[in-house]
Order: structure tokens, then C-alpha cells, then sequence
């Protein structure tokens, strides 16, 4: 049979709805600058989808930065990867100084958050190791898993009681094997906005033995005093033995890292595949880094800002009786009840008739009957803006409980 044969039988989840959605739902395209209000269809558009929490996408002082280091040094230098011809002054810098503001002993660059996470976990652990990780979590750690020789215990989201069990069992076969525990949560779960129970997990190390690796990458850069994130907020930062965070959110960039002990840190240098053998972050990314933490340390009213709109758009949206479950962090999930045909009608709703821009997700990321719309709100936004969407959800729930969502009364602008 031809390899490919079976692409024609199944596209896969999501790619199954490409011949409908493609351009709408999937592969939208945002024109113009980074910024609360951008063009999507020739029609400018009020956006909730961009992880640009701080608001330094579209920053003067960054796209300064950015446009200096590229004229500077181009895309390409340096050429290779870290460990062979691609060191410099500012990668050891950047690393450096994301290592201080994690207090922590040493930092390592990741050229993508994703990547680095895969890698991370397949260099920690071997056949005799267990695994120990939250049912939500993100993709790259399920991916990093998949490359696991050992055994791996999933425990129930924040579900602290069945974590214990899964430690016990850990614990049990550790002792025969010989090998380690590494347990591994996210600081802020990205579709839902609730906070791992880092602080409570953290307590359970004076019964087991393990160590503790946080995926914060939506917890950098928004939470916490200083903004080192929700290990800081929750006041584990010591307590975490490795602290994930990536340059893709709160810092706008692309790229990520790991911080922890220098030793630990030093083995990963020396040991990932994925930055061995592949080309180092190009000097533009780094340079552009090093003045979005520098923006992201020295300028705290960028967090009061993005906290602001946060505080805005969650309570005006409780108190209009919108369920946004558990969230305790920027992330806004709306949990309306509905089919994915009404989902697919009241984005049409939104974005046509609200010129409102932001993501849904539906069965099977969530359970059938549920919509989810995700808001991001950033620095960028306003408390009009704010008004507005609070004023657009209401009109959208009137209408999805009165089922005009359902009656396909609501005019599909793709079919047009
Ligand atoms: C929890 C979490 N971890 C890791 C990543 C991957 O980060 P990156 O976009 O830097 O590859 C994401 C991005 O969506 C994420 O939400």
C-alpha cells in the first residue's frame, strides 16, 4: 500500500474540517501590526487570541532592538550549533540572566519551547526512571513521554490524593529499578487559565522522593511579583527543581528555556539532542530576548496593565453569569454549552457581526456539548475594549440559548 494511501481515508482530527474551514477556523491569517485590533479578512478586528500578554510584540524599544540585531548580525550568524560553532557572548548572557531572575544557579537556551521540552525529558530520564505528570498537560510533555522507556503514571488534573497514589506506585518501582522519580505539571494550564498545585506538590516531597519540572510557559513574564511566574506567585520557586518558560508568550519572541541547578543544567548542555544537533538561536532572537526581559524586569506597570484588563474582563464577565471556570491567571476560558454546528455559527456571529477575533474550541479537545472560547487579554487592550466584549458575549449567549445558533439563522460567510 502507498504510505500515503490513507490520507485520503483520514485526514485527521482537525484536518477532516480543512475543505470547511480552512483560512476561517484553521490557518487564519491576522494582518497589520501586532496589537488589540488587527485585520483578518479585509475587516479590521477587536483580537483575544495572542499570547502577547505584556504587550511587547509590537514594543518601540523592542522592535528596535530587533531591527538593530538583524542589520547588525543578519539572520544566520552564528552558523552551527552551540556546542560545535554557534556560541556566543549573548546566548551565555541571556542564560544567564534568565537563570538570575529564576534564582537559580544556571540557565540553558531552548530554540523552541516545544522542542526543548521533548528533549528535556528524554535527556532526564532512563528505563529505570518514572514519570509522574498531570492529565492536562501540554502536548510537548505527552510528546517528551512518548520518548520514555520506562514507566509513566498520569494523575488526575490537580488531583492531589490520586498524585499521591501515583507516587506511592512510583515509589515501588523505583526502589527495585534503582532509578528516580520526576514528576512534571504546567504553572499555568493554557486552555483553562487554573495554576498547577505547585506549592502542594512541592510539600510532598517530604514523604516521597522526586523532582519537580514546571512548564509555566503562560505563567512567565504574567505572574508573580516580579513576573518570574507562578512558582514565584505560589512561592515554590526553590522547591522547583526545573523551571520551564518559553520566549513564545509573555516575551513575544520565539525560543525558551530551562533553569535549575548549574549541574543539572550543565548535564542538559551536554546531553539534549535537540540543541546538539541543531542550529543555535540566531543572534537577532537573542539580542531581541535580552530586551524583553530586560522590559519584562524593569517595567512592572506592563504587568499592572495586562492585570487591569485581566481583572476587567473576568469580573464583567462573572457578573453577566459567564462560567470561566477556574481560572486564576490571565487566561479567560468561557464555557458556553453547545454543539460544534453552534460553535461554528456564533464565531461566524462574533467575527462577522461583532468584528471580534478570538479562538474556539469544541469537541474532542473538550468534552461534546461544550464551547470553549478562549480570551487572552494583554497590555494592549482597553477597558473599552473590555465593554464591549462583555456587551458582545451577552448578545451571543441570548442567542445561543435561544437556539438561533442551532437553527443556522446566523448566515454562513463561508458557504458565500
Ligand atoms: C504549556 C506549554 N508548553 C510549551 C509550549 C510550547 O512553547 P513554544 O511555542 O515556545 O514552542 C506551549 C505553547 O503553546 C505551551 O502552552
Amino acid at each position: 500500500m502507498d504510505i500515503f494511501s490513507k490520507i485520503d481515508r483520514n485526514m485527521g482530527p482537525l484536518g477532516k474540517y480543512a475543505t470547511q474551514g480552512h483560512g476561517y477556523f484553521m490557518f487564519p491569517k491576522l494582518e497589520g501590526d501586532i496589537s488589540n485590533k488587527m485585520v483578518f479578512r479585509g475587516k479590521e478586528m477587536l483580537v483575544w487570541s495572542l499570547n502577547n500578554y505584556i504587550g511587547l510584540a509590537n514594543h518601540p524599544e523592542v522592535r528596535k532592538a530587533d531591527a538593530e540585531a538583524a542589520s547588525l548580525y543578519g539572520m544566520a550568524y552564528p552558523m552551527g550549533a552551540r556546542m560545535m560553532s554557534g556560541q556566543t557572548d549573548y546566548h551565555e548572557q541571556l542564560e544567564r540572566e534568565l537563570a538570575t531572575f529564576e534564582k537559580k544557579e544556571d540557565a540553558y537556551l531552548l530554540n523552541f519551547g516545544y522542542q526543548g521540552m521533548v528533549s528535556v525529558i528524554d535527556t532526564l530520564v532512563d528505563r529505570n526512571d518514572v514519570v509522574v505528570y498531570d492529565s492536562e498537560s501540554h502536548a510537548c510533555i505527552l510528546d517528551g513521554m512518548r520518548l520514555h522507556f520506562g514507566k509513566r503514571f498520569v494523575f488526575p488534573h490537580n488531583d492531589m490524593a490520586n498524585l499521591r497514589k501515583q507516587l506511592e506506585r512510583a515509589t515501588k518501582i523505583v526502589e527495585k529499578s534503582g532509578g528516580g522519580i520526576l514528576v512534571i505539571t504546567e504553572g499555568v494550564f493554557g486552555m483553562s487559565g487554573d495554576l498547577g498545585k505547585i506549592d502542594e506538590i512541592a510539600a510532598l516531597k517530604k514523604e516521597f522522593r522526586f523532582r519537580l519540572l514546571v512548564d509555566d510557559a503562560h505563567g512567565f513574564g504574567t505572574m508573580g511579583e516580579t513576573g518570574a511566574g507562578v512558582t514565584e506567585h505560589l512561592g515554590v520557586m526553590d522547591e522547583t527543581d526545573l523551571y520551564f518558560g518559553t520566549f513564545a508568550k509573555a516575551m513575544a519572541g520565539i525560543g525558551g528555556f530551562i533553569a535549575g541547578d548549574h549541574k543539572v543544567i550543565h548535564y542538559l548542555r551536554y546531553n539534549m539532542r535537540s540543541q546538539i544537533f541543531a542550529k543555535s538561536l540566531p543572534m537577532p532572537m537573542v539580542v531581541g530576548a535580552l530586551k524583553r526581559l530586560e522590559l519584562l524586569r524593569n517595567k512592572p506597570e506592563l504587568r499592572t496593565k495586562l492585570w487591569e484588563v485581566v481583572n476587567a474582563l473576568q469580573s464583567g464577565l462573572k457578573a453577566q453569569g459567564f462560567n470561566l471556570g477556574n481560572t486564576e491567571s490571565p487566561v479567560t476560558p468561557v464555557f458556553l454549552s453547545g454543539e460544534v454546528p453552534e460553535a461554528t455559527n456564533l464565531t461566524f456571529d462574533l467575527r462577522e457581526n461583532y468584528n471580534i477575533f478570538c479562538s474556539i474550541v469544541t469537541y474532542p479537545v473538550v468534552p461534546k456539548g461544550v464551547i470553549l472560547i478562549r480570551l487572552i487579554p494583554t497590555a494592549v487592550h482597553t477597558l473599552e475594549d473590555v465593554e464591549y466584549t462583555i456587551k458582545a458575549f451577552s448578545d451571543i449567549k441570548k442567542n445561543l440559548d435561544a437556539g438561533k445558533y442551532a437553527t443556522g439563522e446566523i448566515v454562513d460567510v463561508m458557504s458565500q
